[in-house]
């Protein structure tokens, strides 16, 4: 702006020797050789063409002329005021009109500078549509797609507020949002949390790489779970990262799952995986064999137990629980059952409350259990997930290389069993078995 304001009675200044006279002027200011392409081009500003060059040149009396001090207050003597609305773009408040609009000719259309975004980017950073990743909306459309030029009724000249703007196109997400689903906080909150409206380096012109560094964004506490853990999860090494398990935006199920909870987990747990620290069971086939399904499982929640983004107890459980068939007795070690089962389970030697695994009132987890070394964790009987027997007594247990049968059968008031540990005994909760 600036310069003009100096250049434009100097130029005009020159015509001075030839004419004499202010209609004169005008119209011979641009048959001279000062200013032949006034007023000619593809498309020329009306006065401009009629050569009605002093309705804005005003001429002082030495015909110089007054520098245009307020080009807004100029134009708006022939055309309606364009900052009409609510929120008006910064150069047009201001009154910058020739900014944007040459006031003489141009081969663009209406009167611009230049054409499409270039306008827009004479002022501000072309970094925001240079990303790898540009918007359909904003490389077919251009920017007048979403944003007034002169003024709007929405902040940033947008044609509506927050995500009604996407759901203009996207109408699709709009449905699913008003479908009774989870949504994901900042989803509702605006698509803009995310996405870049414009271009980005990064897929689904997100404002991160959207697997993980996007949800790390804002759950920093996940990030130092994860890395914090000893037992990592391989579910979260997948390409997909986070999205194997949750949806960004929303889902039918809690926690955004993609899909319902055990299925979730049985989706790659069909199968087993070798590591070089062990085997991983297949426990979609090991459930499908085994009819008696442990409560937590029963109700599809796996997560009860384990925790699948890493844990530092074996098997990324949730708590403590023996990895070994023996184990000194200490309540601490079986923190993960007692999380829903009566943790003096095994505290009394009598008892005629505590549990069904007695013979009178002799507790017989007691028996098994409490000792100081070599106790038998509740693995040497039970089975977490599924069995073949009532009270999810197991068929066999890993005793190092063997499988150790356990012999279980129920009866009403007890049961017996031949395990490999011992021959035949029974107990009964009314009638106390003797056994040898
Ligand atoms: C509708 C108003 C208007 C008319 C009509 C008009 N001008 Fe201008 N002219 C301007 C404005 C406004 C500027 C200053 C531009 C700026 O500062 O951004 C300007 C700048 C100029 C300049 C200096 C800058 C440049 O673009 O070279 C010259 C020379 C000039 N006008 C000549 C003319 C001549 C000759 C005519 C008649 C053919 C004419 N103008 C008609 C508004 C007008
Ligand atoms: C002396 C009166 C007058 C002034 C002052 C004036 N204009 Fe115009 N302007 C016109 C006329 C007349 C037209 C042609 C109207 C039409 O074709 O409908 C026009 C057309 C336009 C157009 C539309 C061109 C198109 O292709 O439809 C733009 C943009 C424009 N003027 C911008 C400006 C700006 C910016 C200023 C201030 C620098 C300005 N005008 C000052 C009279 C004026
Ligand atoms: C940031 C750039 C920019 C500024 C500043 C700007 N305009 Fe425009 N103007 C445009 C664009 C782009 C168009 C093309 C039509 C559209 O997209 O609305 C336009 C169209 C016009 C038109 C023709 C269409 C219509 O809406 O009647 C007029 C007249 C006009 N502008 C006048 C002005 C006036 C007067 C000012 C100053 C108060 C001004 N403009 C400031 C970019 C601008
Ligand atoms: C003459 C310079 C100029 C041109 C050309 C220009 N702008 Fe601006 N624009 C500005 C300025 C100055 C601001 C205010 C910046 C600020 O407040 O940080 C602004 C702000 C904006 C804003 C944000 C408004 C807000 O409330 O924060 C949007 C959106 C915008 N411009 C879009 C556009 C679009 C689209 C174009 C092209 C049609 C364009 N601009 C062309 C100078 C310009
Ligand atoms: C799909 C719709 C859409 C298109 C097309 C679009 N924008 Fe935007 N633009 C937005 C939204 C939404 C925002 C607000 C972003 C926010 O609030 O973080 C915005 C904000 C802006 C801002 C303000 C920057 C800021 O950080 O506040 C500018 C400047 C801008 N856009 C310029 C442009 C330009 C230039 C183009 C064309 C190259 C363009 N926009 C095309 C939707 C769009
Ligand atoms: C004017 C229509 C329009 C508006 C408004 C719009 N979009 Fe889009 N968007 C599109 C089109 C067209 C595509 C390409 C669709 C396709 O390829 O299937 C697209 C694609 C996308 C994609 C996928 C990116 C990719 O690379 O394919 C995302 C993410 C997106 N839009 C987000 C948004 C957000 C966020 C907003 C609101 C700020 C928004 N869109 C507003 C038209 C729009
Ligand atoms: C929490 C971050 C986040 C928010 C907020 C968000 N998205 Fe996304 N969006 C993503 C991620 C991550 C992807 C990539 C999904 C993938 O790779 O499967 C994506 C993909 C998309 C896509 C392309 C793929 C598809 O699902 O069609 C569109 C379109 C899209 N988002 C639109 C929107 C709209 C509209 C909103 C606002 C209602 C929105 N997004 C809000 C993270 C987000
Ligand atoms: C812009 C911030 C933001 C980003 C980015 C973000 N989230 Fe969230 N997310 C939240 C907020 C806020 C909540 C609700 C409060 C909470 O549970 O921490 C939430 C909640 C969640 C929930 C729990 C939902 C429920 O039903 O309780 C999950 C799961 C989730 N986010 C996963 C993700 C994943 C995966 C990503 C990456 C694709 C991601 N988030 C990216 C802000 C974000
Ligand atoms: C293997 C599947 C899986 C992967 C991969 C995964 N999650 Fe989860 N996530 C879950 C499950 C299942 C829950 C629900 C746990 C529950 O019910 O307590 C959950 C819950 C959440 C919650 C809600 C708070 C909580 O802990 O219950 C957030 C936030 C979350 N996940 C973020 C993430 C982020 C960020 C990533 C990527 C680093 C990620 N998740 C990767 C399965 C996964
Ligand atoms: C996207 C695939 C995927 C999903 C979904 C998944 N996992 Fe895994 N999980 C793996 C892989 C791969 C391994 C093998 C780990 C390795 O190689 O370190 C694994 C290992 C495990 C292990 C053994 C960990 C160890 O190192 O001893 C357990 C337990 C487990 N997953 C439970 C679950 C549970 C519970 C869920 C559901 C909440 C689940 N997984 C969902 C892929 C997945
Ligand atoms: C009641 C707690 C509990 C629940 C619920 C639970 N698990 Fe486990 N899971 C365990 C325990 C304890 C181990 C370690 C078992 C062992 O070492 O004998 C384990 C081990 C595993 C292993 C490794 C198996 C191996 O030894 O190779 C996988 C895989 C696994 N669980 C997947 C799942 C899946 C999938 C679900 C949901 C269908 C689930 N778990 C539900 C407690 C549970
Ligand atoms: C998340 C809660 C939860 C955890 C943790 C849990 N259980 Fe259970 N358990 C239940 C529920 C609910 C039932 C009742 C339904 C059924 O019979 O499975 C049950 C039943 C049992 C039964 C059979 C009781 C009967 O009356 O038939 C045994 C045995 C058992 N659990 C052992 C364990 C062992 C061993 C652990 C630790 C590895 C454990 N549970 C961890 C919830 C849990
Ligand atoms: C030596 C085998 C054995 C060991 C070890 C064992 N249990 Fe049991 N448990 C049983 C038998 C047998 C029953 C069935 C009792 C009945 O109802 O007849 C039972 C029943 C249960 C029940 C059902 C409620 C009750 O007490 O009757 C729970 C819960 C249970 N056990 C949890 C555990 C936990 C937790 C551990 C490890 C701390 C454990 N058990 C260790 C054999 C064992």
């Amino acid at each position: 702006m600036t310069p003009f304001r100096f250049t434009v009675p100097l130029r005009l200044f020159f015509c001075l020797f030839f004419f004499t006279g202010s209609q004169a002027l005008a119209d011979s200011c641009t048959t001279s050789q000062c200013h032949d392409n006034m007023g000619k081009g593809e498309f020329v500003h009306g006065p401009a063409a009629v050569g009605d060059c002093t309705f804005c040149h005003i001429e002082k009396g030495d015909h110089s002329f007054e520098p245009i001090k307020d080009v807004g207050a100029l134009c708006v003597q022939c055309h309606e005021k364009v900052d009409i609305r609510s929120v008006g773009h910064a150069p047009v408040r201001e009154g910058l009109c020739s900014d944007c609009h040459d006031p003489h000719q141009s081969s663009y259309l209406y009167l611009l500078k230049a054409a499409g975004a270039d306008l827009c980017m004479l002022c501000h950073d072309d970094a925001i549509t240079n990303g790898k990743f540009v918007h359909s909306a904003v490389a077919d459309g251009g920017c007048g797609t979403c944003h007034n030029v002169h003024s709007g009724d929405f902040p940033k000249l947008l044609p509506a507020v927050g995500n009604q703007v996407c759901f203009e196109c996207h109408f699709d997400k709009a449905e699913e949002i008003n479908d009774d689903k989870v949504i994901h906080p900042p989803v509702a909150d605006a698509c803009v949390n995310c996405h870049d409206p414009h271009s980005s380096n990064y897929m689904n012109i997100l404002s991160r790489e959207g697997n993980e560094e996007l949800c790390f964004q804002c759950h920093d506490d996940k990030n130092e779970e994860i890395t914090t853990s000893l037992v990592k999860h391989g579910g979260l090494t997948t390409e997909t990262r986070c999205l194997a398990c949750h949806d960004p935006h929303l889902s039918d199920q809690s926690r955004l799952l993609v899909m319902g909870p055990a299925e979730l987990c049985l989706s790659c747990h069909d199968r087993e995986y070798v590591k070089p620290s062990g085997t991983v069971a297949d426990m979609k086939t090991y459930l499908a064999e085994r009819p008696e399904l442990h409560g937590p499982i029963a109700d599809n929640d796996c997560s009860s137990c384990h925790n699948p983004h890493g844990s530092s107890n074996f098997r990324i459980l949730r708590e403590p629980f023996p990895e070994r068939f023996y184990a000194g007795y200490n309540p601490d070690n079986y923190s993960l059952c007692f999380m829903c089962h009566e943790e003096n389970l095994a505290e009394e030697p009598s008892t005629l409350t505590m549990t069904g695994f007695r013979n009178g009132d002799q507790n017989l987890h007691y028996i098994h259990v409490n000792k100081t070394v070599k106790g038998r964790t509740c693995r040497a009987c039970h089975d977490a997930h599924a069995s073949r027997n009532p009270r999810h007594i197991r068929d066999a247990v890993p005793f190092n290389a063997w499988k150790l049968p356990i012999g279980f059968t129920k009866t009403s008031t007890g049961g017996k069993c031949l395990p490999g540990c011992h021959q035949l005994f029974e107990y009964d909760r009314k009638k106390p078995a003797k056994n040898r």
